[in-house]
């Protein structure tokens, strides 16, 4: 074979090469902290982010460099260990600076807590500026002994946030506020957020144990898919039930039932004088 065609055969061999991860370091940008945070191979081909918070310098953070419109997010994260009251670590999808009005996000908190008590995970939707979409999970393994992987499937009909493939909240586009026109990045950060984070603040952050890191790797980025013969995802009809079979509603309710502490729909007293958010009462 010519030297030409097998250096050939070999370069679409390797373009094609299946099941390589990206690297975190190409995917990302570190925005907040860079000189306090690092990146380190943990095997070859996966990179891992150190986010680190400290007293002095504070906390840190990394921003997608592509923007979204729709599409799975999987990202593996090991939390702050030991002590962690007082820190947040987050992952969440957020448009470049728009006016307030315009604001959307999708939004992971993980509430770190004293050592041996349980973290939480709490969770906002924010469509046009206005937010108070909580809904909060007990994390049911210790997530700061191994990572573990916090996902965002975000499609024209659901927004499903799972924990390790389990869903454990979905927000249904049925007429309610939604997300639906305008790219996201994903964001990554670690900070200080003692005031409320921890118990409703009554547990401060320990700053003898400082630095705090928590780590991020395995960014997996999965288009949207739209049905057969539809061009993007954003054209699906309105009657579609394509999007129905991307959530396991069965796995959802019992997801709920054992790991949700707050859920803003049930908060009778809070939305005693509005009612409860049109999402809250539609099927
Ligand atoms: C957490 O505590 C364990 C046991 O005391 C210790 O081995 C480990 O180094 C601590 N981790 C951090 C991040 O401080
Ligand atoms: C921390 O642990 C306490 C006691 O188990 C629990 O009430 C609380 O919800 C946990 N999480 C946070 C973020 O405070």
């Amino acid at each position: 074979m010519p030297l030409t065609a097998s250096l050939l055969l070999l370069l679409m061999a390797m373009a094609a090469r299946p099941g390589v991860a990206k690297l975190l370091y190409d995917q990302i940008e570190v925005t907040w902290g860079g000189d306090h945070s690092f990146y380190y191979m943990e095997q070859p081909g996966v990179d891992v982010l150190a986010l680190c918070l400290e007293e002095t310098n504070g906390g840190s953070g990394f921003a997608s460099k592509d923007a979204y419109l729709f599409g799975r997010f999987d990202i593996d994260i090991m939390l702050v260990a030991n002590n962690s009251a007082g820190t947040v670590a987050t992952f969440y999808l957020l448009p470049d600076e728009v006016p307030w009005q315009y604001h959307d996000e999708i939004d992971l908190e993980f509430l770190g807590n004293a050592t041996g008590e349980p973290y939480t995970l709490h969770t906002n939707i924010f469509v046009d500026g206005a937010g108070g979409r909580e809904q909060q999970f007990r994390l049911w393994f210790d997530p700061t002994t191994d990572f573990h992987t916090y996902s965002i499937e975000w499609n024209p009909k659901h927004i499903i946030i799972l924990v390790d493939g389990t869903p454990v909240r979905a927000y249904k586009n049925h007429g309610v506020p939604f997300p639906t026109w305008q790219r996201m990045r994903l964001h990554g950060t670690l900070w200080n957020a003692d005031e409320w984070a921890t118990q409703g603040g009554r547990v401060k952050t320990d700053w003898t144990r400082a630095p705090f890191y928590a780590y991020y790797r395995n960014l997996r980025v999965t288009p949207c898919v739209p049905s057969p013969g539809v061009a993007w995802c954003g054209d699906e009809p309105p009657e579609s039930a394509w999007f129905e079979r991307r959530l396991d509603k069965a796995a959802l309710k019992e997801a709920q039932e054992k790991h949700m502490i707050y859920d803003y729909c049930v908060d009778e007293k809070r939305f005693k004088e509005k009612g409860l958010p049109k999402e809250c009462t539609t099927e």
